[in-house]
């Protein structure tokens, strides 16, 4: 079965090699799809099985969105209310959803997995990686995971995200339990694992046992840093060689120097720091000292409650000072970078056909029109 999307007026493929400027762009295109794969790239006109007609639209690739945590259950809305009222966030309310996650069903947490997955996907999310942490015991932190991975590959076994209250003053006692009994339960669901490097999470020496555990059951390393304060995510990242570090809101000169000298992709997260009123990272710097970059949503009850990508771009370029080409390279190949992944995130010969019709005529519309329905079709 074959299928072109034809009359794109602008084409996103990522690959300037196949078009001008760092977006590769190609005008008056057509992309023919065949088997779930992009076998070319041409001038309009070209014929298939299935025609979709872009009528002179943008496409780009589908957003990689390589940071949530979709598998919850409950509400924190009034946590939000509070915030805005001047209640600063700290991650305390992690218990609560886990509480609610702990009393959901199977049933119900696919299913509110599964409508947070499509509104992604009506967004223009194509790929998303989901983590897990609202479980905190051996049991619920395999079963959130088994359903993650009912929906996407790329799932992260987050047990070290906060001390579970039956836990209280044994933090020691539960990092032993995440890198033993939950890893081993949670391993053959898992791809990545990661950990919440933070003041009143856990520090680094328990970071580095959780993710050398990890590694050695075979998982990929990710890291949750510098969110709330300065700290020493970013470094240890760096130090084990993690995929990515997600947050990097407060960065040293150091801390940047590390990133452009590494493999590790700084992994913006810019609807967190709206949302829990944090000022945004510098990431004009970042990219200016050499390091790749991400955007993501990571959709929480607590933190941001958004599978928007077009919001964080828009947020990227307005207040992260990111070109909109910069931001739309962080939100599909800087994602798949942060996944380790080179069959999304562009539109190429070989990769995944997953693409955004826009209702606009250029991807400058992603920021300049926040908060309006851009996304007019996603084709996966
Ligand atoms: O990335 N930082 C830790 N985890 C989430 C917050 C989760 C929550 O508040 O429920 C985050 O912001």
């Amino acid at each position: 079965m074959s299928m072109v999307i034809d009359n794109i007026g602008q084409l996103v493929t990522n690959d300037p090699a196949l078009g001008h400027g760092p977006l590769g762009l190609v005008e008056n295109a057509s992309l023919v799809i065949e088997n779930e794969t992009v076998v070319s790239v041409g001038p309009a006109g070209q014929s298939a099985d299935q025609v979709i007609d872009a009528a002179g639209a943008c496409v780009l690739p589908g957003f990689v969105d390589s940071h949530t945590h979709l598998v919850f259950a409950g509400d924190r809305a009034q946590e939000f209310t509070t915030r805005m009222a001047g209640q600063p966030y700290d991650g305390g309310g992690i218990r609560l959803t886990t509480q609610a996650t702990r009393e959901a069903s199977d049933d119900q947490l696919r299913a509110l997995t599964a409508a947070r997955i499509e509104e992604a996907r009506q967004g223009g999310t194509t790929t998303v990686e989901i983590k897990s942490g609202y479980g905190l015991n051996v049991a619920d932190e395999a079963r959130t995971l088994r359903l993650a991975a009912e929906f996407t590959p790329d799932t992260t076994f987050l047990g070290a995200h906060l001390l579970p209250t039956e836990y209280a003053g044994r933090a020691d006692d539960y990092i032993d339990l995440v890198c033993g009994d939950m890893l081993t339960a949670c391993a053959p669901h898992a791809k990545w694992i990661d950990a919440f490097c933070e003041t009143g999470a856990f520090d680094a020496d328990q970071c580095r046992a959780v993710l050398a555990a990890g590694q050695a059951a075979g998982l990929g390393l990710r890291l949750h840093g510098n969110q709330l304060g300065h700290g020493p995510g970013v470094q240890l990242a760096v130090e084990m060689g993690c995929a990515s570090v997600d947050h990097c809101t407060y960065l040293s000169d150091s801390d940047i120097d590390a990133l452009a000298n590494s493999d590790t992709v700084a992994t913006f997260l810019p609807a967190t720091d709206f949302s829990t009123r944090q000022p945004y990272p510098d990431g004009r710097r970042v990219i200016d000292a050499g390091a790749t970059v991400a955007l993501a949503t990571n959709c929480n009850p607590g933190s941001s409650y958004t599978t928007s990508m077009s919001f964080c771009i828009a947020l990227a370029v307005r207040d992260l000072h990111l070109t909109i080409e910069e931001a739309i390279q962080a939100a599909t190949v800087g994602g798949a970078a942060a996944l380790q992944r080179n069959d999304v995130g562009r539109l190429t010969p070989g990769s995944a056909g997953h693409a955004i019709i826009l209702a606009a005529p250029s991807y400058h519309h992603l920021a300049y029109r926040p908060g309006v329905p851009l996304i007019a079709e996603v084709v996966v």
